[in-house]
């Protein structure tokens, strides 16, 4: 590929993303979901962003030796670093969590560590929630405590424990919301104005909600973060996460990227936007789903307990209705019978598919003490409130009737 190439994709990539005839702020969801970010006509003339297929870059002048190791604004010197198809999803992420800048990543995971690493130095205090996916709870449980990172975690609801944590300086706060797999909300707004008036950034991961239910940004949330693995890509064929925030905070959480080399490949980019394209009806579809689901499962006599913001009966839902759209496909409850009715209702489903991950377009049902949480001790999980008896339902995209007879059918096995 000729250098020139390169410079009129990234010339017409920079038309149509910064271009001050299109505005994009006034675009609605769905189209930032749809044309956000993306290229546009490249130099023969592809209607969809181009998969710059490439480790490498021709030197940005036209003598490479007078080169002196900048990159310029536009331009690409090695795909570790950034890559067209790269920035064209990150451009596409930041329209829509309104944010300045955005960076991808290799998985969620690699976004959380890095996000930590580039915000976080020895000495400081970390004040986080108690109810966090399975990895990131282990990050905090072992990992940032051996670099000398002081993490205080408090229960998730608990506005007053999380102020005393801050009273004696904090630098950041790590949220999660709704959590995983108990589904308990954070009020944002209350968290912001006490991080903030403590000197603490607030960071979210939002993989649950997806910029489409909920943007933390408007709500003055300094950065959030995904598992692009989950909705955002939403096929359950990509591993891939993402930050989004100040231009200022990227560029340091970019340079860690750049430095750990969690970086996403160019294939993976365009799997990535080609999912997110659809992010805004699949959503809908999510949410409708998930509420119907819930519903049914409230009334069945085998299920216990419902854990869903947008049923009346979640302690939360009046919060949930403040500060989300709308309340997605994430559903768990509690059956009947323990452990031994759980093991029942995953063996018997048909169309549901037993298998962990979630916000895919297929239903997937797990046990989190088995999968998301298996890294926390029985100790840990009780305490809690992860029962062995717990169900984690990621509710898909199929007509709601049929995962509801699938769970008829499971729930009758019990
Ligand atoms: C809420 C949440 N955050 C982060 C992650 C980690 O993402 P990944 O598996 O893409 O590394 C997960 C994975 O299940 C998750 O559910």
């Amino acid at each position: 590929m000729s250098q020139e190439v390169i410079i009129r994709a990234v010339f017409y990539s920079r038309g149509l993303n910064m271009s001050s005839e299109r505005s994009t702020d006034r675009w609605g969801r769905s189209t930032r979901s749809v044309h956000g970010g993306e290229l546009g006509k490249d130099c023969h003339g592809a209607v969809t962003t181009p998969i710059f297929q490439t480790s490498t870059f021709f030197f940005p002048t036209d003598d490479p030796v007078t080169w002196e190791g900048k990159v310029p604004e536009g331009s690409y010197i090695y795909s570790r670093w950034g890559n067209p198809t790269v920035a064209a999803v990150e451009a596409k992420l930041a329209l829509l969590e309104n944010a300045q800048s955005a960076v991808v990543f290799s998985s969620g995971m690699a976004a959380i560590s890095s996000t930590l690493m580039a915000l976080l130095k020895k000495g400081d205090r970390l004040v986080s929630i108690e109810d966090l996916y399975g990895g990131t709870f282990s990050l905090m449980r072992d990992e940032l405590p051996r670099l000398g990172v002081d993490v205080r975690t408090v229960s998730t609801t608990d506005l007053g424990a999380m102020e005393e944590e801050m009273e004696n300086g904090a630098a950041a706060v790590y949220l999660e919301s709704p959590t995983n797999p108990l589904l308990k909300l954070v009020d944002l707004k209350a968290v912001v104005e006490m991080a903030h008036s403590a000197g603490a950034k607030v960071m979210i991961d939002s993989t649950f909600a997806t910029p489409i239910n909920q943007t933390p940004i408007d709500l003055g949330v300094d950065i959030v973060i995904h598992s692009c693995t989950k909705y955002l890509n939403g096929h359950s064929d990509l591993i891939a996460g993402a930050v989004a925030g100040s231009k200022e905070d990227m560029e340091r959480v970019s340079k860690k990227r750049i430095l750990f080399g969690g970086s996403l490949d160019p294939m993976g980019a365009f799997l990535l936007m080609r999912g997110m394209k659809t992010l805004e009806v699949r959503m809908e579809r999510h949410n409708r789903n998930g509420l119907l689901v819930a519903k049914f499962l409230e009334k069945h006599e085998m299920v216990e307990r419902v854990h869903y913001p947008g049923l009346p009966s979640h302690p939360q839902h009046e919060l949930a209705e403040r500060q989300m759209r709308g309340f997605g496909g994430m559903v768990s409850f509690e059956v009947a019978g323990g452990r031994h009715g759980a093991e029942k209702l995953l063996r018997s489903v048909r169309l549901i598919k037993r298998a962990t991950s979630l916000g895919g377009a297929d239903s997937l049902v797990s046990m989190p003490l088995n999968s998301s949480h298996s890294s926390l001790t029985p100790e840990e999980r009780e305490r809690l409130g992860i029962r062995d008896s717990l169900i984690r339902l990621s509710v898909g995209i199929e007509d709601a009737q049929d995962i509801i007879d699938d769970l008829n059918r499971g729930l009758s096995q019990i």
